[in-house]
């Protein structure tokens, strides 16, 4: 096996809940999911990168776990699991799973006993989580500090048994491991070990630069930096790079905010011990304002700056080239559809955004992920109603913002725009009723538009939207020397419009020209730019390049220069 393998890997994000149900209970399982792995290898891919799959009383959509050795029952079984991972490695294909590090639900039988002095076991597990003292102002027992937690409420919770409370910087059922402790470290470390001899290729590490806290608990608001990004988060991902990742040839993605140059190269730098790959993010939120007196962070909406999304791309690859490795992505789970985000989800640009986005992404270098659904343009979700939602941040951020004077449509309305649950509605894989997702009524709401937007109708137009991604994909696995290992260069990286740059590989360059907006623009290229480049591909139809090149609203063209 080629050690390199995972620098051209393509990779497809699942989440298990809403991929495909297998036995009919309205959630997705892995019995829907092996299913389907034909259809993913179609699409082009290599790696099916699996949400959290343990035991989970799922209050965050299975990143609260409950048991860690465990298939989450509504996932079907441990033999279920076994038989993707041996059904997926049987056509080429590997497997890697979330691993949730940074925190346990309240149901993990470690806080069940760290949270009652009567446990026999009660001083050990109490150990493994973080705890606090109350203080009292005016009498009155108040938190240990006003820290936010990353869902909206405040970061602790108080259990009386202990007079203490504990640190959850998710939701208020997801305790925070203490990473200081070293019995957590080699307990987490044989979860590695249990899922990895049952053929796992790797993992997507998950919150992976919260595990460290500022142990002073300085008070402050919201305080994230005591709890992100902290130096000894470093120390104990290097103790699993050395002890286990690299030893047992793993893929590892790590998932981290930010990172300044020195972190990301510590985190992905070639001769770092940490991961193989970072997600970061940014350039995710390239439509977010200043924080005003209802909405903040990412839910204050704003308009679009392409340069922002262009200019996180170009400083990514800048920072890593022949250093480390680069990785690109459009969204995941946890931000609002791409084509409605980035895009256009009108009638009438739905279909050329969605293409426009996928030929102005997978051109670049670096190994890829794309997320279930955005292969064939699955748009954010129009609910109604709160009811009508399921993540666990949403109820904390409604209750914000009405409090904050928002009325009921306006929260509504950031909650279609911006909120987790864009992403996690039913895959639609045909007209039939719930999209073919399963046979009764799903555990959310299939979006509206899954009559016209569905895999199988996608499937029939050749030039879909899917078959769009299937071309560029595929392509993109077979010239990976060129993609893959090329060298990005934006052009016109200021612009707001339009989206231009080269890939540079050793025997070949792509040109891609995008326009991001509703409107005819005109891209301008200096003569000695054009020279030997030949159409190859677009979203339209067959234009030669020029000097100035006229792009209809979300036309986006590759042309080639072969050396
Ligand atoms: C990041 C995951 O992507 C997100 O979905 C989850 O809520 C948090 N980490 C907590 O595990």
């Amino acid at each position: 096996m080629n050690k390199n393998w995972w620098k051209s890997a393509i990779i497809y994000q699942v989440t298990l809940s809403s991929f495909l149900d297998g036995n009919n209970d309205g959630i997705g399982d892995f019995i829907g999911l092996e299913k389907k792995i034909e259809y993913i290898k179609d699409l082009g891919a290599n790696v099916i990168w699996v949400s959290p799959h343990y035991s989970s009383p799922m209050d965050d959509n299975g990143y609260d776990v409950s048991d860690f050795y465990q298939v989450n029952k509504r996932y079907g079984t441990l033999e279920d699991f076994k038989s993707f991972v041996k059904a997926s490695h049987k056509i080429g294909i590997k497997v890697i799973t979330d691993l949730v590090l940074n925190h346990t639900s309240d149901e993990h039988l470690w806080f069940q006993k760290a949270s009652n002095p009567l446990d026999i076991d009660y001083q050990k597990y109490h150990d493994y989580y973080i705890w606090q003292k109350p203080k009292y102002k005016d009498g009155l027992r108040v938190r240990p500090t006003r820290w936010l937690s990353w869902f909206g409420g405040p970061t602790w919770d108080y259990v009386e048994a202990c007079d203490e409370y504990y640190l959850h910087i998710f939701s208020k059922k997801m305790p925070d491991l203490n990473w200081r402790n070293k019995e957590v470290r080699e307990e987490m470390k044989k979860v590695v070990n249990f899922w990895v001899d049952l053929g796992v290729d790797g993992f997507r590490v998950d919150a992976a630069n919260h595990l460290e806290k500022n142990w002073d608990f300085p008070d402050g608001y919201p305080g994230y930096e005591n709890f992100s990004s902290l130096p000894k988060h470093h120390d104990y991902i290097k103790e699993f790079g050395e002890e286990i990742f690299e030893p047992r040839e793993l893929l590892t993605i790590g998932e981290s905010g930010g990172a300044s140059k020195e972190e990301a190269l510590k985190y992905v730098g070639f001769d770092s011990k940490e991961f193989n790959l970072l997600i970061h993010f940014g350039h995710v939120w390239a439509d977010t304002g200043p924080d005003n007196k209802i909405f903040n962070g990412k839910w204050a909406k704003s308009n679009l700056r392409v340069q922002d999304i262009k200019k996180s791309f170009q400083h990514w690859y800048d920072m890593l080239v022949g250093k480390g490795w680069n990785l690109i992505y459009w969204h995941n789970h946890d931000h609002p559809r791409i084509v409605s985000h980035y895009g256009n989800d009108s009638l009438e640009f739905r279909e050329i955004s969605a293409k426009m986005l996928a030929i102005s992404l997978y051109f670049m270098p670096g190994t890829s992920i794309t997320y279930q659904g955005e292969e064939i343009g699955m748009t954010n979700l129009l609910y109604e109603d709160i009811n009508d939602f399921r993540d666990v941040e949403v109820f904390t951020e409604y209750k914000n913002f009405l409090e904050r004077g928002a009325t009921v449509e306006m929260a509504l309305q950031a909650l279609r725009d911006r909120s987790r649950d864009n992403a996690r509605s039913p895959m639609q894989w045909n007209a039939s009723a719930y999209a073919g997702f399963s046979k009764i009524e799903p555990f959310m709401k299939v979006n509206f538009n899954y009559l016209d937007i569905n895999v199988l109708k996608e499937s029939q137009n050749v030039s879909s939207v899917l078959n769009t991604y299937k071309f560029i994909l595929n392509l993109r696995k077979e010239d990976a020397k060129n993609i893959s290992y090329g060298a990005l260069e934006f052009l016109d990286i200021e612009n707001e419009e339009n989206f231009v740059y080269r890939t540079i590989g050793p025997d070949k360059e792509y040109l891609i020209l995008s326009n991001f907006t509703d409107k005819t623009i005109e891209v301008k290229l200096p003569v000695v730019a054009l020279s030997g480049y030949e159409y190859f591909y677009s979203n339209s139809s067959f234009k030669k390049l020029s000097t100035t090149n006229v792009l209809k609203p979300y036309e986006a063209y590759v042309y080639i220069k072969k050396y």
